[in-house]
């Protein structure tokens, strides 16, 4: 009998059991310190890679039926990555994350903007291969930084239906008319981009424009204040354009790269050129895709 106030062990169980469950941790202990360790927790790993995987096929086929999208596909993000671009923004923009809140807000509140997109969608020639929802992904970044900045000048290279072009030129129209007027210029190669962004008021601050992006670049004559790289998504290009905006670049001006999960261009950039960097990857909501990202060198 153990003295009065000691603990005497767990009396609720059968001494049998205590012993039973004892003995298999001292077998699991010591398999793991063994070869044989892999064998004995695959059934394990492999369940846990089985139901990962199985939510991704889940995603998948879903939306193979409900999706007509084949390329650039938009999606929701998560709640939790939503908050993670919040604090994005606020960080590289240095401006109070409840501003950046109220920016993506503002985006999504803009039924003008969703209507258009809607029906311009639902009578454009590829209309067939795009979805009837509206979803803007990390574009509201790219608002929120708009706002945030109030730049005289956006380029973005890689215009496609014209989805992030509306998106920064509503965040100019809200900027003129607090009194920060701004222009954008989007470049495309291919001449039948943009459909989405040829209509007022959108198209009053966006000028659309149709080359190779590096070229269209290198004669660019006014300031750029915040640079989006987002057309070929190659080493070479990206780099390319990246040497032709250089010296048209405003002073403090924000360089951003939709490719910052695919290359290192961006940061190893900002290194040479002094400049800070950082990158914010999506999570999309119920979507395969694995999302992109937002590179930003300033
Ligand atoms: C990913 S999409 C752009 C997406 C768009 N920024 C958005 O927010 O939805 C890429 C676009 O880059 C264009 N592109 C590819 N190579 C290009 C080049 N060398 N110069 C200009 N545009 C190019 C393609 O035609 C395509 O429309």
């Amino acid at each position: 009998m153990p003295p009065s106030g000691q603990v005497a062990g767990p009396r609720t169980s059968p001494r049998g059991r205590t012993s039973g469950v004892t003995a298999l941790t001292n077998l699991r202990r010591a398999l793991a310190r063994t070869r044989l360790a892999p064998l004995v927790a695959f059934p394990k790993r492999a369940a846990r890679v089985a139901r990962h995987d199985a939510r991704v096929v889940g995603a998948s086929v879903r939306w193979l039926f409900t999706s007509r999208e084949h390329t650039n596909y938009t999606y929701d993000l998560t709640t939790l990555n939503r908050t993670h671009l919040a604090w994005y923004v606020a960080a590289v923009c240095d401006v109070p994350v409840a501003s950046v809140r109220d920016w993506f807000a503002e985006l999504e509140g803009d039924e003008e903007l969703r209507g258009h997109i809607l029906a311009t969608t639902a009578t454009a020639a590829r209309r067939g291969l795009a979805d009837r929802a509206v979803r803007y992904g990390r574009r509201l970044g790219w608002y929120a930084m708009v706002r945030a900045r109030r730049p005289a000048h956006v380029v973005e290279t890689g215009t496609d239906k014209g989805l992030g072009t509306c998106v920064l030129a509503a965040a100019l129209l809200r900027n003129a008319a607090e009194g920060h007027p701004g222009r954008l210029t989007s470049v495309d190669i291919n001449p039948e981009a943009g459909y989405l962004a040829r209509a007022r008021p959108w198209a009053d601050v966006a000028d659309l424009v149709v080359g190779d992006s590096a070229a269209v670049l290198s004669a660019l004559e006014s300031p750029v204040d915040i640079f989006l790289h987002d057309s070929d998504h190659s080493v070479a290009h990206e780099r390319a354009e990246l040497r032709a905006v250089e010296p048209r670049l405003a002073p403090g001006g924000l360089l951003l790269s939709d490719n910052a999960m695919h290359t290192g261009v961006l940061p190893s950039y900002a290194e040479k050129t002094g400049r800070r960097f950082l990158a914010f990857a999506e999570k999309p909501a119920r979507h395969w895709f694995p999302g992109e990202g937002i590179g930003a060198a300033w």
